[in-house]
């Protein structure tokens, strides 16, 4: 078992440089295979997530050349292979598999996938629209079964804004036959990169970004280069450490405009930021004002962010709230946000945040991607100590997180038990 240890209290200086968007390098890898060419994708963070992928690619005998940051992806000996639990159940976003290995092969099998537990996490809008497109899903136990014998353009409405049933649309749609609409579509950044890159290769896909993608069927998908957009959430995390530790850190490699909320909230209580072309600088202050915050689809407050956020906002004098709309379980770091010595009560999906708290060194635990972020910032601005167990949530997510946090003066270690 891997445990992360980390000396709190010191102050960070330096330069952090943002990876390429694990949201968006999960959806990318998955949707390389739609090719009839191998393409090229660079910026690809190192993180267990795109292990996990480059199992599943290899798994479906597509050939995959890693060099540093960068992948080339040949699904031209590939075979459409049931997608067993082994494989799909170490990430939520093996399901990116079921759009793209319907739009290529109009069927799909795999497992029902795996990830934080952070809600119940249905499928039901993914499964809808590969419906509308013309597909048959066949669901026992938890596997799934999706298949047509033709895939057809069709209107489909989004109930809810989803990340994931947006772009699984999309890629089941690319190579339909005749023209489909997606409403309500999410406008998340990461969907804009991967309707890029299916352009890139020869797609006709308009509006990613607005709530109306339209996608106009095509034969064949080409070879192409490709870039992963940097990383919102990761940058965010490392500027909100710098709200609490830092000396003019310097988040680098970014694009300000995708963390526009963040750093907007991070304006409101008073946070000394510069913000530049692509990069912030961050420094701590000593008083921080209270704020209540409610997560949102993009362009609102990321869900992803709302986790790590609050521990800034034990630091800021008053009571803080924070609203979570998007998942019903996302709350499971504050018990240990309490054990380091903060003072947040949650009721429904509203935490309260009582500040500024001390917070002291102590045993916690990495209960999901985001909440394991949150340790980390908690844990180094502590006085003391932490230990957190469970960091394998944390390795799907940040690349190198270790080497960043040492480079800017943090001491932090992971430990093998
Ligand atoms: C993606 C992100 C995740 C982020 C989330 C919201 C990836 C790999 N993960 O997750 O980090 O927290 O967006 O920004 O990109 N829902 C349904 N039915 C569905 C699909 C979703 O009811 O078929 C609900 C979910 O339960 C949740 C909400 O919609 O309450 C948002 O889910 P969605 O946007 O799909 O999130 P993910 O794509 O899973």
């Amino acid at each position: 078992m891997k445990i992360m240890k980390i000396k709190g209290n010191r102050e960070l200086s330096g330069t952090i440089r943002i990876s390429g968007a694990k949201n968006a390098t999960v959806a990318l890898i998955p949707a390389a295979i739609l090719a009839d060419e191998d393409t090229t994708i660079c910026n690809i963070p190192e993180i267990t997530d795109t292990e996990a992928l480059c199992d599943i690619l290899r798994l479906l005998k597509v050939d995959v050349k890693r060099a540093s940051e960068s992948i080339v992806i040949d699904p031209r000996n590939m075979e459409n292979i049931e997608i067993a639990e082994e494989y799909s159940r170490k990430l939520r976003a093996s399901y990116y598999f079921m759009g793209a290995l319907l739009g290529k092969y109009k069927k799909a099998s795999m497992y029902f996938p795996g990830g934080c537990t952070i809600g119940a996490r249905p499928i039901d809008l993914h499964l809808k629209g590969f419906e509308a497109l013309g597909a048959k899903v066949t669901n026992i136990k938890n596997k799934y079964v999706v298949e047509a014998e033709e895939l057809h353009g069709a209107n489909i409405y989004l109930d809810f804004a989803s990340v994931g049933a947006t772009i699984n649309i999309m890629l089941a749609a690319v190579k339909a036959k005749g023209t489909t609409v997606i409403d309500n579509a999410a406008k998340e950044p990461e969907i804009v990169n991967i309707a890029t890159f299916l352009n890139n290769m020869g797609a006709n896909v308009k509006g990613a970004g607005t709530s109306t993608i339209k996608i106009e069927g095509v034969e064949h998908l080409h070879r192409c280069f490709h870039e992963v957009i940097p990383d919102r959430i990761e940058a965010g995390t490392y500027i909100i450490i710098g709200a609490l530790c830092g000396n003019r850190v310097k988040i680098d490699n970014i694009i300000p405009e995708h963390l526009d909320a963040v750093i907007r909230k991070l304006e409101e209580i008073g946070t000394d930021l510069e913000v530049g072309a692509d990069y912030v600088i961050v420094s701590k202050n000593v008083k921080y004002k209270p704020t209540t915050l409610k997560t949102d689809t993009y362009p609102g407050f990321p869900t992803d962010l709302q986790q790590p956020f609050t521990v800034l906002l034990t630091q800021c004098e008053g009571k803080s709230k924070v609203i979570e709309t998007i998942w019903e379980n996302r709350f499971m770091h504050v018990p240990y946000l309490n054990k380091l010595g903060a003072n947040i009560t949650v009721k429904n999906q509203t935490a309260t945040i009582i500040g500024p708290t001390d917070l002291k060194g102590t045993d916690v635990v990495a209960t999901d991607l985001r909440a394991g972020a949150a340790m980390v910032a908690a844990a180094l601005f502590a006085d003391g100590e932490t230990t957190i167990t469970n960091i394998e949530h944390i390795l799907r997510g940040y690349e190198s997180i270790i080497e960043k946090l040492t480079d800017v003066g943090a001491k932090i270690e992971i430990k093998e038990i």
